[in-house]
């Protein structure tokens, strides 16, 4: 969703905002927008790209000011609408991340004291409130302003006359505080700010802050200052560039050997044969040799469905995995059953509220997630997690890995907690598991291979991905990457029921890809490719190495290192990886910035 930026310090705001929007523009890049105080309040607004804004953008000097990423919501995308919006007198200026749902009330009791509105934004409604609230303090007029704001909000606020501070306030949305020496920032999350520091303050819930460059102030809902504790950011600026790549979704699936070695390390003892989170989340665990619960959504969604074959099949329990916009409608809450959310961000609305939901229901709440400090951890009476540095591309690659990675390792300790695994079968998943970022540097390797196979079927109108058991979501997943980032109709099925349906859909210009895996469904999936060959299409196997059957069913064949077939999803997820990406970049997509998709969902 949006991205927010504010600055204060003794650098030139102009500049460090600019840079900041550029790490921050994955968030939502319809338009942009930035205030700078340099002795009056000064807003510059541009649709399109960060560069587009930058080049309108005179020089000046001030060294506070505030910019914006924006991912419309409300109102088209248009210059009026881009953020800050300003007040009438042009006094105070406001960013906003999230949906104010009863602006339409408030816009029109405003306007019935003769305000006039110059955009269609929800967020306008805040800057004419503080105009109406302000008396000399501009945290007193943003307190007041808020009384009267229902729906969800990251805002940072500046006001012309008192040019020193800055103020922030949540709720629903995410924000954080990057202190420095001599400077500080509010960001909606941490990439913005790793250049500049390291030392970051979350801001729960309600919470407002007020920073000048050389103070920090927070505040709850009742006005009381609170005391907050700073976090260190292990990530790092490299983490957040493309080192070489020509897109960061490249480089994030080339980093998977080392975040699966990152989710891996830590919490794997080869000579002591067990498997421990430094999160201390045991007990928690525990909870969960009954019955799970997955959350999540997107491509989160799809780790909990692979989830759900790993934990079944390893721990005998049965998992339901829903899609977090779906959960508050489900009626049946087991308190006995451990609910997991899965969330890259922990940030994304649909999921926090189902998070909520079964917290308030009595069960209990694990988080996987790539964010330490993020909502979701701080809600879920615990978390783990993923630890794959910054995702920037907004399909989500290396993370999506590592979440597998962690419910296989959450499957194998509830077994061990529950005493069903064999000590021989935990090893052979130990030696496994080590063995992965090796076979998926095999398929790094195969790069090009996959290139040559992507050529097939980049001028496709529809692809068909198809699996049965563990294959079946990574199909899904398969279709997913390609249709977010080369707008290929595309579309994952269990090979099972391509024939109660889908066939109808199915001609000889629909290249279907099928993963192959040698398990009991081995001959049945080989029956469905001769099915969808009798029908016309060619067919991309996706086999293992040592498969020498599968070549006289496919036309085309990818091959993965040997590993149990619950293991071999990870080396499986890079091909598809490759091959979504190896079509979009042959079709000339923005294969990091996917038209109107953003990287994490803060708005239900
Ligand atoms: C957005 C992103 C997806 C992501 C989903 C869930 O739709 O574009 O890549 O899978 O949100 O995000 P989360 O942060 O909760 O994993």
């Amino acid at each position: 969703m949006c991205g927010i930026i504010g600055y204060t310090g003794f650098r030139e705001a102009k500049n460090v905002i600019i840079e900041c929007l550029k790490k921050l523009d994955y968030r939502g890049y319809d338009s942009a927008g930035i205030g700078i105080i340099d002795d009056k309040l000064q807003v510059f607004k541009e649709v399109g790209e960060i560069t587009h804004l930058e080049k309108e953008i005179p020089a000046m000097s001030g060294d506070i000011g505030i910019g914006h990423t924006r991912w419309a919501t409300h109102g088209k995308v248009s210059k009026e609408n881009a953020h800050p919006q300003i007040s009438p007198n042009k006094k105070i200026a406001v960013i906003h991340n999230g949906i104010i749902e009863n602006f339409k009330k408030l816009k029109e009791e405003l306007e019935n004291k003769e305000h006039t509105f110059t955009s269609q934004t929800d967020t306008e409604v805040i800057a004419h409130l503080l105009e109406e609230y302000y008396e000399g303090n501009i945290e007193e007029a943003v307190f007041a302003t808020l009384k009267h704001i229902q729906g969800s909000y990251a805002i940072v606020v500046m006001c012309e006359d008192e040019p020193e501070k800055l103020i922030g306030a949540r709720k629903e949305s995410p924000l954080i505080i990057g202190v420095g020496d001599n400077e500080n920032f509010i960001a909606s999350d941490i990439p913005a700010l790793l250049k500049y520091t390291n030392r970051v303050i979350y801001l729960d819930e309600g919470e407002l802050c007020v920073i000048t460059k050389n103070s920090v102030h927070v505040f709850d809902e009742t006005k009381k200052e609170v005391t907050k504790k700073e976090d260190i950011i292990t990530w790092n600026v490299k983490d957040a560039e493309k080192s070489g790549f020509p897109h960061f979704m490249l480089k994030e699936i080339f980093d998977q050997p080392d975040t699966i070695n990152q989710a891996l390390r830590g919490r794997v003892s080869e000579i002591k044969q067990t498997i421990d989170f430094p999160e201390n989340v045991e007990k928690l665990l525990s909870n969960g040799t009954d019955s799970i619960h997955i959350v999540a959504c997107g491509t989160s969604y799809y780790a909990g469905l692979v989830g759900k074959y790993i934990i079944e099949q390893i721990c005998k329990i049965p998992v339901i995995v829903e899609i977090a916009s779906e959960y508050r409608f489900f009626s049946t809450r087991n308190k006995s059953s451990l609910v997991i959310a899965i969330t890259q961000s922990g940030e994304t609305s649909d999921t926090l509220a189902a998070l909520r939901e079964a917290k308030n229901s009595g069960c209990k709440t694990l988080a996987i997630t790539n964010v330490i400090g993020s909502t979701a951890t701080r809600i879920a009476n615990g978390y783990i997690l993923t630890q794959s540095g910054p995702e920037i591309g907004v399909a989500a690659t290396k993370t999506f890995t590592s979440q597998i990675i962690l419910l296989l390792l959450t499957a194998l300790k509830i077994a061990s907690i529950k005493n069903t695994l064999g000590s021989n079968d935990l090893y052979n998943y130990i030696l496994q598991l080590k063995e992965l970022p090796r076979h998926v540097r095999q398929i790094l390797d195969n790069s090009d291979e996959i290139k040559r196979i992507a050529k097939q079927i980049k001028d496709s109108e529809s692809v068909f991905f198809i699996g049965r058991g563990i294959n079946y979501p990574l199909s899904l997943e398969g279709a997913l990457k390609l249709k977010e980032i080369s707008y290929i109709h595309a579309e994952g099925f269990a090979a099972g029921e391509l024939k109660h349906g889908p066939f109808a859909l199915l001609t000889k210009d629909t290249p279907v890809v099928a993963i192959v895996t040698n398990d009991p469904t081995y001959n049945k999936v080989l029956a469905n490719i001769g099915e969808i060959k009798a029908r016309g299409p060619q067919v991309i196997a996706i086999a293992d190495e040592h498969d020498t059957e599968i070549e006289k069913h496919a036309d085309f064949v990818l091959r993965f290192p040997s590993n149990s077939t619950l293991l071999s999803c990870i080396p499986i997820t890079a091909i598809l990886q490759l091959l979504a990406y190896h079509v979009a970049s042959l079709r000339n997509c923005p294969i990091d910035k996917p038209r109107n998709l953003a990287k994490s969902v803060t708005v239900e």
